[in-house]
C-alpha cells in the first residue's frame, strides 16, 4: 500500500535533522544573519513587556525548582505550585480572570464583547525534564501573557472578538508518570479515567498526587476539566524550536507544520537473580545481558530500517521517505536488586520512538516487538513490552498557520534595521519533539510557532534564546490578535 508523506508537498527537503524537518518553499538558504541587529527604537514593538519584562520572568521562573541547584519541575510537585501561583499573578496583571482546574492547569482567560463565540486557547506547559532549560514550555506561557498584557496597557482587551484564554498545562513532559500531557490530554478530553491510577517511581498514583494538593480525584473532576469543542476555536503555541534549523536559517521565528508521532514503551525483562561469583555462565537467565541486546537491536532497527523492513510499496511495504526522521531512544533503564555482585533478577527500560508516519512508526514498533520475543526466547528470560504513551502524528491548520506566518513575518519586519533579510518566507518545519498541541489537536485546530534557540540545544540547563528572539516571539504572536482577534483592525 502506498503511504502517503503530506508534509513533503512533493519537495524535497533540504535538510534533515534528527529532531525536525525543514520544508522549504522559495526560501534561499544563507540570507540570514544569525543575530540580526534589532532596533527597538519604534514603539511600535513594546520592548519593555514583550522582551524585557518576558525574560525577566522567564528567568524568574527558572528559578523556581524542586532541584538544589538544577532546574526540575515535575507534575503538581511544590516548586510547580510556586511556579503556578507566579504565573496566575502575572495572568492577573495582564487583565485576565484566573483559575487553576482540577488538574492542576493554570487559565487566565478574557471575554469578549461576544461572550458567546468560540474561545481562542494559547498555552504551553509550566512542567520541566529533570536539569531543564529555562525557555522549554515557559517561553510559550509568558509570551502569551505578555501579548496580552500590551493588549491591556493600549486598551484593547475589550475589543477582542472572541474570548483569549491561556493555559499553562501542569503536566506535557511526563518525567514524573512516565506519560505525557496529563494536563493538555484531561482539557482535550482524551486522558482516560485509568490515568489517575498510574504511579510514579515511589508508588504514589496521580489520584493521590491531586488530593494532596486538594484537588478532587474523580470521573466528574476529570469531565469538569474537559473543555466543549464547540466552545473552542483552536489552539495557538509558541515553542522553543528544540533544534538547530532556524538558527542555521538566521531566522528567530519559524511556523509549525506538524508534530512527529511517538510512542513510549516500558520493556521489562525477567530473569533468574544470583551470585555473581557462583552461576555459571551458561546456567544464567541475565535479563541485564539481554536487555543488551535487546537495545542494540533497537538501535539497529532505528538506524538502518532498510535492513528490516521491505521497501517495496507494491507488495505493501514503505516508500522510503516514510521513515526519514525515525528516532529510538532508550533513556532511562533500572535493574533490581542493583548491586555490583548480583546477577540482576529484573531490568526494566523505556523507548521512545517517534517517526512523522504512523503506519511506519507501527511497523518498527511491530518489528521491535517480534525481534525482541525471539531474542528473549533464547536467552531464557521473560520479557513485556508495555505501550505507555502513544501519539499520532499531526497536522497544523493551514489556514492558522498561514496568519501566523504572516504575524511572524510583520514582527521580524518591524523589529530589524535589516528587515530585507526577512523579506523571504518565514521557514515551515517539522517538529520531532511532541508539544501539549498534540494532545490539543484532539478539540480543536492547532497552529505553532517556534522560537529559535541556540545550537538547537534544548532539555539542558545550555538552552538559550536571543533576549530579542523572546521580543519577537509575542510581537508575533501581538500581531496575530491584532491581525485575526479584534474589532477594528489596527
Ligand atoms: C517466565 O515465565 C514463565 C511462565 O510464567 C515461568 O514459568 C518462568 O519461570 C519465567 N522465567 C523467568 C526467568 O522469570
Ligand atoms: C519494573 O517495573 C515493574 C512494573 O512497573 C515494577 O514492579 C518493578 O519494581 C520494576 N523493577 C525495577 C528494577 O525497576
Ligand atoms: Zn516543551
Amino acid at each position: 500500500m502506498a503511504i502517503s508523506f503530506p508534509w513533503f508537498y512533493g519537495s524535497k527537503p533540504l535538510l534533515l535533522f534528527h529532531v525536525s524537518i525543514l520544508l522549504i518553499s522559495g526560501l534561499s538558504l544563507g540570507t540570514g544573519t544569525g543575530t540580526g541587529t534589532v532596533d527597538y527604537g519604534s514603539d511600535e514593538v513594546f520592548a519593555d513587556v514583550l522582551r524585557d519584562e518576558a525574560v525577566d520572568r522567564i528567568h524568574q521562573l527558572s528559578k523556581i525548582s524542586d532541584g538544589d541547584g538544577y532546574l526540575e519541575r515535575t507534575f503538581l510537585s511544590p516548586a510547580s505550585i510556586r511556579a503556578a501561583n507566579l504565573i496566575l499573578s502575572w495572568m492577573q496583571d495582564a487583565g485576565l480572570r484566573t483559575w487553576v482546574d482540577p488538574m492542576g492547569n493554570v487559565h487566565g482567560r478574557t471575554e469578549s464583547v461576544n461572550p458567546t463565540a468560540e474561545a481562542l486557547l494559547i498555552g504551553s506547559h509550566l512542567d520541566t525534564v529533570i536539569d531543564a532549560g529555562m525557555y522549554d514550555g515557559t517561553l510559550g506561557i509568558i509570551c502569551a501573557i505578555s501579548a496580552l498584557k500590551v493588549l491591556k496597557n493600549t486598551g484593547k482587551l475589550d475589543e477582542l472578538v472572541r474570548p483569549v484564554e491561556v493555559i499553562a498545562f501542569s503536566d506535557e513532559e511526563g518525567v514524573r508518570f512516565q506519560t505525557t500531557f496529563l494536563g493538555s490530554a484531561a482539557i482535550a478530553g482524551i486522558l482516560p479515567e485509568s490515568a489517575l491510577k498510574i504511579s510514579d517511581k515511589n508508588g504514589v498514583t496521580v489520584e493521590e498526587v491531586l488530593k494532596e494538593n486538594s484537588f478532587e480525584a474523580t470521573e466528574e473532576s476529570l469531565t469538569q476539566v474537559k473543555y466543549d469543542p464547540k466552545s473552542v476555536w483552536g489552539y495557538i503555541e509558541l515553542h522553543i524550536e528544540q533544534g538547530p534549523l532556524l538558527e542555521s536559517l538566521g531566522y528567530p521565528l519559524g511556523v509549525v507544520k506538524g508534530i512527529a508521532g511517538q510512542t513510549r514503551l516500558k520493556v521489562i525483562v525477567r530473569g533468574s537473580q544470583g551470585h555473581a561469583g557462583t552461576v555459571p555462565m551458561f546456567m544464567r537467565q541475565d535479563p541485564m545481558a539481554a536487555s543488551a541486546e535487546l537495545i542494540i537491536l533497537l538501535e539497529s532497527l532505528c538506524k538502518h530500517p532498510e535492513n528490516f523492513l521491505t521497501y517495496d510499496e507494491k507488495c505493501g511495504g514503505f516508500p522510503k521517505e516514510s521513515l526519514t526522521g525515525l528516532v529510538c531512544t532508550v533513556g532511562e533503564i533500572s535493574s533490581w536488586p542493583s548491586a555490583s555482585n548480583v546477577i540482576p533478577g529484573q531490568v526494566n527500560f523505556t523507548i521512545d520512538l517517534r517517526a512523522i508516519d504512523d503506519m511506519a512508526r507501527e511497523a518498527i514498533m511491530l518489528e521491535f516487538s517480534n525481534r525482541a520475543q525471539q531474542i528473549c526466547n533464547k536467552r531464557m528470560v521473560n520479557c513485556t513490552i508495555d505501550r505507555k504513551h502513544n501519539a499520532e502524528a499531526v497536522k497544523c491548520d493551514p489556514l492558522l498557520s498561514e496568519q501566523l506566518k504572516y504575524a511572524a513575518r510583520s514582527a521580524l519586519g518591524k523589529m530589524s534595521t535589516e528587515a530585507a533579510n526577512y523579506q523571504h518566507e518565514i521557514p515551515v518545519l517539522m517538529s520531532g519533539a511532541g508539544h501539549d498541541s498534540m494532545a490539543m489537536s484532539h478539540l480543536t485546530k492547532i497552529g505553532m510557532l517556534f522560537i529559535r534557540c541556540r545550537g538547537g540545544v534544548s532539555h539542558s540547563p545550555d538552552e538559550f534564546v536571543l533576549d530579542d528572539d523572546v521580543g519577537a516571539a509575542g510581537l508575533a504572536l501581538l500581531k496575530f490578535l491584532q491581525n485575526n482577534m479584534m474589532i477594528s483592525v489596527t
